[in-house]
């Protein structure tokens, strides 16, 4: 029997462009956005690094006057006690996610849980008509996707996803040179993403070491650059083309133990990491081990490290555009590539992230033009994090700021195409073949 409240394939197709459903977390509940004295309730489920860092300590330090913390629930019972005091404030903690949500009564959700589990909660809290903002992935498979779609759909209202790349003043530049149409039609693009031998093993220490759990880095991180791309394109991904390996961490290791602090190969292993010299970590992760056992220090050799560490893929676009794209994890630099070779010329991007040498700039953009010149874009100086985007994502969902249509909220169309491209890459070199976006959606 057909259930109207199924999101179909037509359904997202359809779907008006991110940017326009984007404000609903907003529009759809006028409450949400009132400015009177009344403070938004507030609640985190997930209360990690992401989550005392960019959606816990800063909101307390600018959102005040507009957010009351109701509640803050993780499965580990010792974490959320300790994210508490990180963050700074006095509201209840929970282990049960229903029994917050009956007590606290938020108005505003934030999930920051691992990222198999975002899904659970985008479900829960729209059935319970909360406003739900997600962290990246939206989530990490298509029948999640489906579930969030659907849920939305039940509920009539739309999640936010929290795509903070894109507040970056480089990438804004990046779309507004795109949309000036100086370049004409864009023919294909190349996207190199570095992860060095610090950051990029990082993943391999952790529970993203895992598919079932943040979906390899086709999803948990390129996520984030499939995002950049459909925005950039303002084009959906079509179809993808993969292949990944596993060539430097997992089973490759000459050695592996458990976890750095016991390790018998410390002095020999060029990835032995000491977390006993970061405080942070100490307090939100070491001393909380006893509950739950993850290691925040976990070895990058270990057996069971399934996701890839080598990728490249080929994607086809709505606008007949393409992408060269690849991610490697284990650079001796961070810092990526991004090119567009369009009609009328090219506009490239390099960005330093960290080096073993000086960089003149953090980032160098130009524009070529066929049969001309080459120019060098100066970028606004911007304080704060990611170049101050953080805080104009921040101001976009609690303060409802004001910003052109092309920097609206992400929202979950962002959020699947962007997952979908992912999850795509990923079916495409498990199964050796070409992956339709459109086959995620059948059945
Ligand atoms: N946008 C960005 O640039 C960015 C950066 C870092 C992390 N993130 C995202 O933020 C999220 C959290 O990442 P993190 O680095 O804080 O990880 P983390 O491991 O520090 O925190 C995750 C927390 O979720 C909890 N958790 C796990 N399963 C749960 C469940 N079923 N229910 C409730 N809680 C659960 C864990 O106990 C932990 O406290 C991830 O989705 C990640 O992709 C985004």
């Amino acid at each position: 029997m057909a259930d109207s409240n199924r999101f179909t394939r037509r359904d997202f197709v359809k779907a008006a462009g991110s940017a326009v459903a984007a404000a609903s977390l907003f529009s759809v509940t006028p409450s949400l956005a009132r400015t009177n004295a009344t403070r938004r309730r507030y609640a985190i489920v997930g209360t990690g690094d992401r989550a005392t860092s960019m959606w816990g300590l800063p909101l307390v330090q600018k959102y005040s006057d507009v957010l009351e913390f109701v509640g803050l629930c993780d499965i580990n019972p010792k974490r959320v006690v300790a994210a508490k005091e990180i963050i700074g404030v006095d509201c209840p903690t929970f282990t049960n996610f229903d029994e917050m949500m009956d007590k606290a009564k938020p108005d505003l959700l934030m999930v920051t849980t691992v990222d198999a589990f975002h899904v659970d909660y985008i479900t829960k809290g729209l059935s319970r008509g909360v406003g739900v903002m997600t962290e990246k992935p939206m989530v990490i498979n298509e029948k999640q996707c489906r579930a969030v779609l659907d849920a939305e759909k039940s509920a009539g209202r739309k999640i936010v996803v929290t795509f903070n790349y894109r507040y970056a003043p480089k990438h804004q530049k990046v779309k507004e040179i795109l949309m000036s149409g100086e370049l004409g039609r864009i023919l294909s693009t190349d996207f190199s993403w570095y992860l060095d031998v610090y950051h990029g093993a990082d993943y391999f220490r952790r529970w993203h070491r895992l598919k079932n759990k943040g979906g390899s880095l086709w999803v948990h991180k390129a996520t984030h650059h499939f995002d950049l791309m459909n925005w950039w394109l303002a084009a959906d991904p079509v179809e993808v083309s993969a292949s990944g390996d596993l060539k430097i961490y997992g089973k490759n290791g000459p050695f592996r133990h458990t976890h750095c602090r016991p390790c018998p190969h410390k002095a020999k292993c060029p990835f032995y990491y000491d977390i006993t010299k970061n405080e942070r970590r100490m307090k939100l992760y070491v001393a909380n081990e006893d509950a739950d056992n993850y290691y925040r220090d976990g070895c990058v050799f270990r057996e069971d490290v399934d996701i890839y560490d080598t990728m490249n893929a080929l994607v086809k676009y709505s606008n007949g555009a393409t992408m060269s794209y690849s991610l490697n994890a284990a650079m001796p630099f961070e810092g990526y590539r991004v090119a567009f070779n369009c009609e009328k010329g090219r506009l490239e991007v390099r960005d330093y992230e960290r080096q073993p040498w000086e960089a003149p700039e953090e980032t160098e953009i130009h524009v070529t033009k066929s049969f001309g010149q080459r120019t060098k874009i100066e970028l606004p100086k911007a304080e704060g994090g990611h170049g101050g985007g953080d805080d104009r994502l921040r101001d976009l969902i609690f303060r409802n700021a004001s910003a052109p249509e092309h920097m609206r909220l992400p929202d979950s169309r962002a959020g699947a195409m962007s997952c979908l491209t992912g999850i795509a890459a990923r079916t495409s070199v498990e199964q050796k073949r070409p992956v339709k976006i459109e086959e995620l959606f059948r059945g």
